[in-house]
């Protein structure tokens, strides 16, 4: 009996697919296809795979082609596979070709004609493209525009920007079909807009948003007072709209599987989270230009108040904040340090614009404690420590483009499927805006 084994994501399963299979079932007897696991194909940067690895599985085995169906988990899986199963054949679609000749050793490879104008990812992109408009005040624009060219279904379109930013944006940027100081213009232009304009204008600015359906990625905070956030969900819910924070570390694989392991217990009852986000300006700046910039806490603060409320909830006793305010007339300040007391938890974030300190994230519990090194939000690592050294384990993920890609993804899907796929929920976006607005109130405010 001839073996042939072939592999492939099969997302969105299409007729390319189908004749792929069938001329791999004629090579021999006996047919294998091994299909990619969701974290395998986001290692090798295939990130905007739309079906389960469930349903991509189901849509093989239905074609009746198949006669044993696989997962392919990891690199190098594939050798494993042919020696275990005794394969004759490897065979793989010819956009491969040369790319599978180091298997020779283990089995005959052969590539098949890729069959012309189909694929998954312009099935994926045709679903409808979304046209995004870009509204800030921070050449992070730059950065955010280059990610979005790994996310298959989505185009930015547009850019609403003051004239001083404009002059560091990319060609790229600077050429888009529609670029205006004229917010309602760009609205007009696109489906949906990202946000990285001062929290001051967000309330503004999500609202109209809303009010033209448009959907809206933010940088948080959303709002500014509990009240106005409250009223922007509800408004985003009515009309339809997706309103989703925009914070890039929660879209990174190592943050997600250290929530998840501190979740399930790995370091026994969490009493302690502790985390440090700062950055130093790079001039001093005048007042005026305090009135444009972003302050320590709404630049920093969301970021490192995330694994606090997403580890230990947002149902804290009691916070003080503590701020070195260099401008009390806009609320600058270039220090924050907040504490939290939980029923049985503590946690603390030191915040700083003007302050460095060592950006790094401790989590600590009754068995270990979770260590990440600085710059802990953009994680692609991290130690699981305990009592005994020997028995410490490290964590390494992929992190491409800071997780901005992988936080569009979730942005179009929630989109495309109507249904909130942020990885930040409603409690935990409001929890951050309660924060902003008890350190604009002063309450429970200590200065120094
Ligand atoms: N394939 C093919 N003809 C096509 C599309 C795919 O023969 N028009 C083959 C590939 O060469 C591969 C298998 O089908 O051997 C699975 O391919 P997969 O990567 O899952 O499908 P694509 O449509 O190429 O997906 P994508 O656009 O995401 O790369």
């Amino acid at each position: 009996m001839i073996k042939v084994i072939t592999y492939g994501t099969f997302d969105l399963f299409h007729f390319g697919h189908q004749r792929l299979l069938e001329r791999a079932k004629a090579l021999g007897d006996y047919l294998i296809v091994g299909v990619t696991a969701d974290g395998f194909d986001r290692a090798r940067g295939k990130i905007n795979v739309q079906q389960s690895l469930m349903e991509r599985m189901e849509a093989v085995k239905a074609t009746g082609i198949a006669d044993e169906v696989i997962v392919e988990e990891y690199e190098g899986q594939k050798i494993d596979d042919i020696m275990r199963y005794g394969v004759d054949i490897f065979a793989i679609g010819s956009d491969w070709k040369c790319y599978f000749d180091y298997l020779d050793e283990y089995c005959q490879v052969v590539y098949l004609e890729r069959t012309a104008g189909v694929s998954s990812s312009e099935l994926r992109a045709e679903k409808r493209e979304v046209h995004l408009g870009l509204v800030g005040d921070s050449l992070f624009l730059n950065k955010f525009e280059k990610e979005s060219h790994f996310v298959n279904g989505v185009k930015i379109v547009g850019l609403c920007v003051s004239p001083s930013v404009a002059v560091g944006l990319s060609d790229e940027l600077r050429c888009l079909p529609c670029v205006t100081e004229d917010y309602d213009a760009l609205l007009r232009e696109v489906d949906a807009v990202y946000i990285l304009s001062k929290p001051a204008d967000h309330y503004e600015q999500i609202k109209a948003a809303i009010l033209c359906g448009k959907h809206v990625l933010c940088e948080p905070p959303i709002a500014l007072s509990v009240k106005e956030w409250a009223e922007l969900n509800e408004l985003a819910k009515t009309k339809g709209c997706i309103l989703m924070d925009a914070i890039r570390t929660a879209y990174s694989t190592a943050y997600y599987r250290l929530l998840l392991l501190v979740k399930s217990g790995c370091i026994g009852k969490v009493v302690s989270v502790d985390a440090s986000c700062t950055s130093l300006r790079d001039n001093d700046i005048t007042p005026n230009e305090r009135r444009e910039k972003w302050n320590s806490i709404c630049s920093w603060g969301p970021n490192a108040l995330l694994p606090v409320f997403q580890i230990l909830g947002v149902d804290y006793k009691q916070k003080t904040i503590t701020s070195h305010i260099e401008d009390e007339s806009v609320m600058y300040d270039s220090f924050t340090k907040i504490t939290f007391i939980y029923p049985q938890a503590v946690a603390s974030i030191k915040v700083g614009k003007g302050v460095k300190t060592e950006g790094e994230l401790v989590v600590s519990g009754t068995t270990g404690y979770v260590y990440v090194p600085a710059p802990w939000w953009k994680m692609d690592y991290f130690e699981i420590r305990r009592e005994d050294p020997t028995e410490n384990k490290r964590y390494f993920y992929q992190l491409d483009g800071e997780g901005i890609r992988y936080e569009l993804v979730s942005f179009l899907k929630a989109i495309q499927s109507g249904k909130n796929f942020s990885y930040i929920n409603d409690k935990v976006s409001e929890a951050f805006v309660q924060v902003m607005e008890d350190f604009y109130k002063g309450c429970n405010l200590i200065r120094i």
